[in-house]
């Protein structure tokens, strides 16, 4: 059976990386999750004291050489935790903190420079499903299968909320959906590959779709793609 490239985009927490892995899973496919690299690098930032009012952006240069993400399959959970220069930092970079400076480190063009390039290095060949920003715009443009999710800001900060209360992080709602309009914001406006549907994605409005169901649709996007 021919492995395809699958390009998933969309805004932040709109259940992409959920979608995304499952299909992997499926499919037997190989799952990168693109925002975590970029939580990776901010997570690196903060630890280095690069980032206060505004990101020492120099520094960060300086420094960007010693910043190495990997990925490691978690046979336990069954998905891909983020490694920083050789530490799991999987919990780490889903804290708020992180998620309120990540889009001021995803906007820096070297950093993009170098993530784009980690990333169609791992998922060159094919057999792989990407989810991010712009997947389907800059990382893989010829990608068989792209994909655009969105659902309402309000139905995306309920979610992470849901998230971050499950695993025990005290949180506030009105802060989360802040959080996600304000990286919607930053996200669309930078001017380094900014989030933009490829013109060739299909669009997803999962709003009122429950897991099962947006994880079907994708399924048979995806079946008649490869079967074809
Ligand atoms: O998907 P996420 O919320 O974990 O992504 C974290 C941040 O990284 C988000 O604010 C946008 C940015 N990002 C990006 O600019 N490009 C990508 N390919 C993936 C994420």
């Amino acid at each position: 059976m021919k492995k395809i490239t699958i390009a998933i985009d969309g805004h932040s927490s709109c259940g992409k990386s959920t979608m995304a892995k499952d299909l992997a899973r499926k499919l037997g496919y190989v799952y990168i999750d693109t925002g975590a690299m970029y939580r990776a690098v901010t997570l690196y930032a903060i630890e280095h004291n690069l980032i206060k009012e505004e990101v020492d952006v120099e520094g960060l240069r300086s420094q960007m050489e010693n910043v190495n993400i990997s990925f490691l399959f978690n046979e336990a959970t069954g998905r891909p935790d983020t490694y920083l220069n050789g530490t799991r930092v999987e919990d780490r970079i889903r804290t708020m903190e992180v998620s309120s400076k990540v889009s001021l480190i995803a906007a820096i063009d070297f950093v993009r420079t170098a993530m784009v390039a980690q990333q169609q290095e791992m998922g060159n060949g094919g057999g792989v499903v990407m989810d991010g920003r712009d997947i389907g715009t800059t990382v893989f443009p010829n990608a068989e299968l792209k994909i655009f999710v969105t659902a309402s800001a309000e139905v995306r900060a309920k979610r992470r909320y849901d998230e971050l209360t499950a695993k025990g992080e005290v949180c506030n709602l009105q802060e989360i959906l802040e959080n996600v309009q304000e990286r919607d914001r930053l996200d669309s406006t930078r001017a380094v590959s900014p989030l933009r549907k490829a013109d060739d994605a299909i669009v997803l409005d999962n709003s009122e779709l429950t897991i099962e169901q947006q994880n079907e649709w994708l399924m048979e996007k995806a079946v008649s793609v490869i079967n074809n």
